[in-house]
């Protein structure tokens, strides 16, 4: 009998039910956002997105375990992202998962997000028939999102060391002060992906930070700045007079996508030459990494897919992507995660934390 794990993720924004069957199917995937209510405060409010998923979880837990053709009783655990993320979002989720597994009497078990956002390779549409594509040890794994940068040493889907993190803007979030910069509006990322398919490159527009000759780390914040001054001009005046004589508006369409062409040049061939200094680190270490693991919001990027297709070809280095629905922030990836947990025995009790951080950094 197949066994079935009810995924709760409640970590920011994105309210999120899934239900994942032990081969990696996704039998439901379901998500509300709360962008429209944090999109004119600029940014996510903590205490919104709390109530938010205060009122929405009951009712996107029941749609998804209607959308995958079972009561709450027939599935067999529940799994709840429960780090890292905001506080009072996360306690949303972990108290509604302990009532959900207390009162079903199944097994709970805490997953943490960014893990799960390198096991979201893993996972198919039930129709497709694949079966779980074998990942080859030690990986690479990469994780983009709006939260991290990071790169992993992977030796398991529960087992995985940092090998370097962003110092500051995570890529996702400089993608979303990219689209605010250009004018691209709302959804940043995925507008700046557009929009730079309009565009044409110059790639010795912007600065590709490499940190030094050996860093595994990533910095994006010289090239925001890079790009603020290339839309508006070097600031004028000095001191609290100093200010900025042009906006976006200034710009032609055409003007726009070849800057944001430009950024996402940059930001990807940023990231392809860290994936090569890592990969030639772990050989280095003989523990050359036998395939590549990426997840996390970024990971939905054209460019970005296209060039890691590239390099994993000419690199004969197998490439495990997740499909776009399970890029970005969703309970599928929590849920079969929590699989590989029970898989091996473990679980959690009542007293599961919540905790701001990852496991992981
Ligand atoms: O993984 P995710 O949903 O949330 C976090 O865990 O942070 O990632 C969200 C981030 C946002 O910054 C969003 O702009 C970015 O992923 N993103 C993209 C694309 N789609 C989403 N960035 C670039 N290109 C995309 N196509
Ligand atoms: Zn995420």
């Amino acid at each position: 009998m197949p066994t079935h794990i009810l995924g709760l993720e409640t970590s920011c924004d994105e309210t999120a039910a899934s239900v994942v069957r032990d081969d990696g199917a996704i039998l439901s995937n379901v998500v509300s956002s709360q962008h429209d209510l944090h999109e004119r405060f600029g940014g996510v409010v903590p205490e919104i997105a709390s109530r938010a998923h205060l009122e929405r979880l009951l009712p996107v837990v029941r749609a998804a375990a209607a959308d995958a053709g079972l009561t709450l009783r027939q599935v067999d655990a529940i799994g709840v992202g429960n780090r890292p993320g905001l506080i009072g979002s996360l306690i949303v989720g972990t108290s509604a998962a302990k009532a959900l597994a207390w009162s079903l009497n199944k097994p709970l078990l805490g997953i943490d997000h960014v893990q799960a956002h390198l096991y979201a390779a893993r996972l198919h549409e039930p129709s497709q028939g694949t079966p779980m594509p074998l990942i080859r040890y030690p990986a690479l794994g990469l994780v983009v999102s709006g939260g991290h940068t990071s790169l992993y040493a992977v030796q398991s889907p529960l087992q995985m060391q940092l090998l370097g993190r962003t110092i500051d803007d995570a890529v996702g979030e400089a993608y979303d002060k990219a689209a605010v910069i250009l004018g691209a509006g709302y959804p940043g990322g995925p507008n700046i992906d557009k929009l730079a398919r309009q565009g044409t490159a110059d790639p010795h527009r912007f600065p590709q930070s490499m940190l030094g000759k050996t860093s595994l780390d990533f910095s994006f914040s010289g090239l925001k700045t890079a790009l603020l001054y290339a839309v508006r001009g070097k600031p004028a005046g000095r001191g609290k007079d100093a200010h900025f004589e042009q906006d976006h508006t200034a710009l032609s369409q055409q003007e726009r996508a070849d800057l944001a062409a430009s950024f996402q040049h940059a930001v990807v061939v940023t990231i392809l030459k860290k994936i090569e200094r890592a990969t030639y680190t772990l050989t280095d270490q003989a523990q050359n990494p036998k395939s590549i693991l990426v997840g996390g919001g970024v990971s939905a990027n054209s460019l970005l897919r296209e060039r890691l297709g590239d390099y994993a070809l000419q690199n004969n280095t197998p490439l495990h992507l997740p499909e776009l629905p399970v890029c970005v922030d969703n309970a599928a990836m929590i849920a079969g995660l929590a699989h590989e947990r029970l898989k091996h025995g473990e679980q959690d009790d009542l007293s599961l934390p919540v905790i701001a951080t990852t496991a992981l950094d």
